[in-house]
């Protein structure tokens, strides 16, 4: 019998995996909608988002709404068989209501107000926004909740893309209540932050701005709680929302995120909707396109809570924001999408059904792109939807992941503030090393942030954890009691979650479950590195970013500095430990005090894991496992391999064993037989 844990919950389990993208029929006239819904049919799209910046034509001026066209739309979609993730189009607010009140558009940390004629022009705390997208909402879920079409609510449009702090009078008043309420009494306030520094202490909440432009560096807890209210601010649209359309509307609720984006703390969302959607948009120039798509997936899976999500947006091929706009090889947003199948989506769309004629995107690429039907992507996107018809027995199972990477929005907004030893230190740049490590060894794995269980995991990393409450370190410290295993890297456990130094050596709280003390750190200069070897072995590593000197207390030493590059420069010990390991309890606790290379990092890494690691696998052959299913996808050059059973494919349909060979791109997914 199966753990409930390895079976999905609703609401995502329908027939099938979801296959569409944004639509926007109101840039377009009925003539082009009668052939988008031919083509839609022939590509085998079940699903699209439809009306995400439609507010100016649903609602024209204040109070007159205009859902003709929307109704036609719907309709002529529904019956060739493709079904709504239908916006509440409060993406951007129209001019009228700019016009109307002036303070709705956001204001941002120097003072300046920003213009109309862009998109996401409002302050997430005014008032007149608020109600604005309220009444529409609520006319929204009126008019098409029982829809026979309507599949999915699709809520606003990634949440702090393009403003994800105000800085106007309305976000201070606001944060002046969010304020009293996390902290009670002014007094309480001035510790939190410190204020006895610099005279900056308060005698009531009115004095309190946000961290606007100032002389020099603002108060640093004040800068992090106004990372913590600003994505409390811009969550309580999304419940603002949610709860408009849950009154009235039993459909899924949903908002698509943007994975590893500062502004919007995805693990304190939850709860908010009823299942997670993504965005994926990685640089098709950029080195290993296909692991920083993987990162993503599974941080949103993690958010999900291990159940299925939907691949809300991707690009067919090239965008149109970056400097240079790279392209997709032919096969590989084929390779990529099935990549999000793999680590547990349901659905696969994109932005956008039709390349636009006009407005900033209109160089994005789309399924249906300017050339028409007679085309690479269209003809790959008709590819892929009908592969995705052969997988639908995949939607119900699930990827149990026995590693985690602890990743902490908290940690990510104080690490990365002023007044630092180095502005080097990089959270997701460690974030991405370890997780790219893991991918070379093979493993899959979870994110975790702290309030999560920790107890599932076989192993645990948790790079540059420079914010450790004393509460997330306990709980640390009885996983790897109870047996777990930690890897911890440098200028961790400095603060707590008022960024207070944890005092008496760091790594603060942390100290006995890594065995270590760290008694100074001196951050290097590009370029500059020291050296150290591991084990008796002599071969010389580097370490680069930041040195420190460490003691070990309980803890044995790995790997030991041997020299430094700079000896003038770096007040490090040459006799100083580079990689400590901890028994405690009946775990192992594994401490990191520099910035090492890969082939380093996967030794380390390797230990972690014990028995589990395999060894490096070939890194561009991604293999994940979602349940009973063993995704194999090509992403580098032709290849050979064997299996060690029989198997069938569920695309091809062949059944195989022993020797496969795949070519660049090829995906299989694999069902023992
Ligand atoms: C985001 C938005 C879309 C579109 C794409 C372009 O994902 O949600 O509306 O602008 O970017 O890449
Ligand atoms: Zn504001």
């Amino acid at each position: 019998m199966e753990s409930s844990k390895s079976r999905v919950k609703d609401p995502l389990v329908n027939d099938g995996i979801f296959f569409g993208g944004d639509y926007n029929p109101e840039q377009w006239d009925r003539e082009t909608w009668l052939e988008d819904v031919e083509l839609m049919a022939r590509a085998r799209v079940n699903l699209v988002s439809v009306g995400i910046f439609s507010w100016s034509r649903l609602e024209p001026e204040e109070g007159r709404f205009d859902f003709a066209w929307l109704d036609e739309v719907l309709q002529l979609l529904y019956d060739r068989g493709v079904y709504v993730d239908l916006a509440t189009a409060t993406a951007s607010p129209p001019a009228w209501l700019i016009k109307k009140d002036p303070t709705v558009l956001p204001v941002d940390h120097e003072g300046r107000r920003l213009s109309f004629g862009a998109r996401q022009s409002y302050c997430p705390n005014s008032q007149s926004f608020r109600s604005a997208a309220s009444s529409l909402v609520e006319r929204l879920v009126d008019r098409y909740s029982d829809f026979p079409g309507l599949k999915m609510w699709h809520v606003s449009n990634e949440y702090g893309c393009h403003v994800s702090r105000c800085y106007c009078e309305n976000c201070e008043a606001k944060f002046r209540s969010w304020l009293l309420k996390r902290y009670g009494s002014i007094d309480l306030l001035n510790h939190a932050w410190g204020s006895a520094f610099w005279s900056q202490l308060y005698g009531n909440f009115d004095e309190v701005n946000p961290p606007r432009i100032a002389p020099t560096f603002a108060n640093p807890t004040q800068q992090l709680d106004y990372y913590r209210f600003a994505s409390d601010s811009i969550r309580e649209l999304y419940e603002m929302e949610s709860e408009i359309i849950r009154r009235r509307s039993s459909k899924p609720i949903t908002t698509n995120y943007m994975g590893f984006f500062k502004g919007v703390d995805q693990f304190a969302w939850r709860g908010v909707g009823d299942f997670v959607s993504f965005d994926s948009y990685p640089d098709p120039h950029a080195g290993e396109v296909h692991v920083d798509c993987a990162a993503g997936y599974d941080l949103t899976r993690s958010v999900a809570e291990g159940e299925p999500w939907i691949l809300m947006e991707q690009a067919p091929s090239a965008v149109n924001w970056r400097g240079i706009n790279g392209v997709k090889k032919p096969g590989q947003m084929r390779a990529l999408s099935m990549s999000a199948v793999a680590r547990g989506a349901n659905g696969v769309m994109f932005f956008q059904w039709r390349a636009a004629k006009a407005g900033a995107e209109k160089f994005h690429s789309a399924m249906l792109p300017h050339t028409g039907p007679d085309s690479r992507i269209y003809r790959e996107v008709t590819q892929l939807g009908e592969d995705l018809t052969k997988l639908s027995s995949v939607v119900r199972a699930k990827v149990n992941a026995e590693v985690a990477i602890v990743f902490d929005w908290n940690n990510w907004w104080a690490i990365e503030l002023d007044s630092h030893p180095t502005d080097h230190v990089l959270y997701l740049l460690a974030i991405r090393k370890f997780y790219g490590s893991l991918q070379r060894l093979g493993v899959t794995c979870d994110f975790v942030s702290p309030s999560d269980d920790l107890s599932s995991y076989k192993a645990i990393v948790a790079p540059n954890l420079y914010l450790c409450s004393h509460d997330f370190a306990e709980r640390i410290a009885r996983y790897v009691e109870g047996g777990g295993s930690v890897l911890g890297t440098y200028f961790s456990g400095i603060v707590d979650e008022n960024d207070h130094i944890v005092l008496g050596g760091y790594p603060g709280y942390l100290r006995d479950v890594f065995g270590v003390v760290v008694e100074e750190f001196s951050p290097l200069r590009p370029g500059e590195s020291f050296e150290f070897t591991f084990a008796n072995n002599p071969v010389v590593r580097r370490g680069t970013i930041w040195s420190e000197i460490v003691r070990a207390t309980t803890a044995s030493v790995l790997a030991k500095a041997v020299q430094l590059g700079d000896v003038e420069s770096i007040p490090g010990d040459p006799t100083s430990g580079v990689l400590f390991e901890n028994q405690f309890g009946n775990g192992r606790a594994l401490y990191l005090s520099t910035e090492v290379e890969d082939d380093f990092l996967d030794l380390v890494v390797q230990r972690l894991l014990g028995e589990g690691g395999d060894g490096v696998t070939n890194e561009n052959v991604e293999v994940v496992q979602r349940g009973e299913f063993t995704f194999v996808i090509n992403h580098g050059g032709h290849v050979e391999f064997s299996l060690n059973r029989r198997c069938r494919d569920l695309l091809s349909g062949m059944e195989l064993a022993e020797g496969v060979s795949l070519k660049p791109y090829d995906v299989l997914v694999l069902e023992d037989v």
